[in-house]
């Protein structure tokens, strides 16, 4: 059954909020797991549907898998043989499938992995990760919509340079080298958190992993890793929607679990505006009651830049805050679904290519709008906090795979937000 939520605007979030382990982890080290034969605990998982389609996923390699939401613990038990196939129906559901392909290949020198349609944030390539794999001694084709790689020998390590730091293929490329023969050196990785985490993951599994963090790994190749237990990060994506939700709603949100550090840029950024950003014992605050802070330039760039996943919370902040401000999206083409249910809002922004020009409005206009992604389904509903009147936020089933029971949370804060069943449409 479809949901929505209905936003009553109004309110100036005050209180705390929670964070756990980041969604963008979580799904990746369950496939690190895959390295090891045996037991891995992780812990701080979040509860979101995504685990469990990634659950399904090794459960079909053959992996027994034990998921408690409420504990936020996954165990993984990882047996000798394992098989070597993301079906289609999966990867489909769940794109970041494709980080068991690093995984597979080293351990049982093939991986079967479908090719990912388009999830509606513009196209994204594999080259990268083909190309590193490559590199590593793997033949790698694609055929009948899916990538295979092979390395029936086993993988040599190398000297690799990614186009890009792009984190999916900084991922697949560290998760094979850690089994292959010798040494290898990747530089322009990617550097979020997220990469530190994998590589702290694989360290405790006995990897011989340097450098995450910078833009240079190096990785010294080991016979066989041993299983683990491991605490996902915590999430800076869903701490930065809190630091948002604050600044937007001109509130005072403490963010419990958050790690500033994680978050320079648009922390940074915030204070830059007008709004308190405060590092705390269990956290960080950010307040801006009392005042409506500036609007402010946005240029998503890879970690340690504006991260792209609070481009359209940056966006939903500029349409009320006083001024105009331009966001430009460097990394995903057609990522600015936002703008058009924030235009349906009342909100003055304009595209130019990958530019958006926004003029702050005092207060929003409630609108069913409809989310197309997590992160533009969150901000939608930031929107609608600062909208006067109702505003129905349809698709929920996208915020729910990044934000665990988000209106509870948003209730605690004060916000007046339900969750109901969607209409059915008129012409069905
Ligand atoms: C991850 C995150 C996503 C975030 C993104 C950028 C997960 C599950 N998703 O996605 O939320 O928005 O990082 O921070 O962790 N590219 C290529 N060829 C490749 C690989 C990537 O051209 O082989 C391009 C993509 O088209 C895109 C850019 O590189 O334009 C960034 O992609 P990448 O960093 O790989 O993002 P993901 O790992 O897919």
């Amino acid at each position: 059954m479809r949901e929505r939520f209905r936003v009553v605007g109004g309110a100036h979030l005050v209180g705390q909020a929670t964070v756990v382990g980041a969604k963008n982890s979580a799904l990746k080290l369950m496939a690190v797991a895959l390295l090891a034969v045996g037991r891995t605990t992780l812990t701080n998982v979040p509860a979101i549907a995504d685990v469990m389609i990634m659950a399904e996923l090794l459960r079909r390699l053959g992996v027994g898998v034990d998921y408690d939401p409420e504990a936020g613990v996954v165990v993984l038990d990882v047996p000798e043989r394992i098989g070597h196939r993301a079906d289609y129906e999966l990867v489909r559901a769940l794109r970041a499938s494709i980080s068991v392909l690093g995984p597979l290949v080293a351990r049982v020198g093939e991986a079967d992995v479908a090719v990912p349609g388009g999830d509606a944030i513009g196209s994204r390539g594999l080259d990268l990760h083909a190309a590193g794999l490559e590199a590593l001694g793997a033949e790698v084709h694609v055929t009948h919509g899916y990538l295979v790689a092979t390395a029936p020998q086993g993988l040599q390590g190398a000297d690799i340079r990614l186009d890009f730091p792009s984190v999916g293929a900084t991922e697949n490329v560290l998760t094979a080298a850690v089994l292959a023969r010798g040494t290898t050196t990747i530089d322009n990785v990617a550097r979020e958190p997220e990469i530190v985490d994998i590589a702290e993951m694989l360290q405790s599994m006995g990897a011989r992993v340097e450098g995450a963090g910078t833009s240079r790994i190096t990785v010294h190749g080991v016979d066989s890793l041993a299983p683990t237990r491991h605490a996902v990060v915590p999430d800076r994506i869903a701490a930065g929607t809190w630091a948002f939700a604050a600044a937007t709603t001109r509130g005072q949100i403490e963010v419990v679990g958050g790690v500033a550090d994680h978050l320079r840029a648009p922390l940074g950024a915030l204070e830059q505006a007008g709004c308190d950003v405060t590092v705390t014992e269990r956290g960080f605050c950010v307040s801006a009651l009392g005042r409506r802070p500036r609007a402010f330039d946005v240029a998503t760039l890879p970690y340690p830049g504006f991260p792209t996943d609070l481009q359209p919370f940056a966006l939903t902040y500029n349409a009320v805050a006083d001024g105009s401000a331009m966001v430009t999206e460097n990394l995903f083409e057609a990522r600015f679904r936002t703008v058009q249910e924030l235009a349906r809002l009342g909100a003055d922004a304009q595209i130019d290519g990958h530019h958006v020009m926004t003029h702050g409005v005092e207060l929003l206009s409630g609108a069913p709008v409809e989310s197309s992604d997590i992160r533009s389904g969150a901000a939608l509903v930031l929107a609608g906090l600062v909208a006067d009147g109702e505003t129905l936020v349809s698709g929920v089933h996208h915020i729910d795979r990044g934000y665990p029971r988000f209106e509870e949370a948003l209730r605690a804060l004060g916000a007046d937000v339900t969750r109901e069943p969607e209409d059915e449409p008129p012409f069905a």
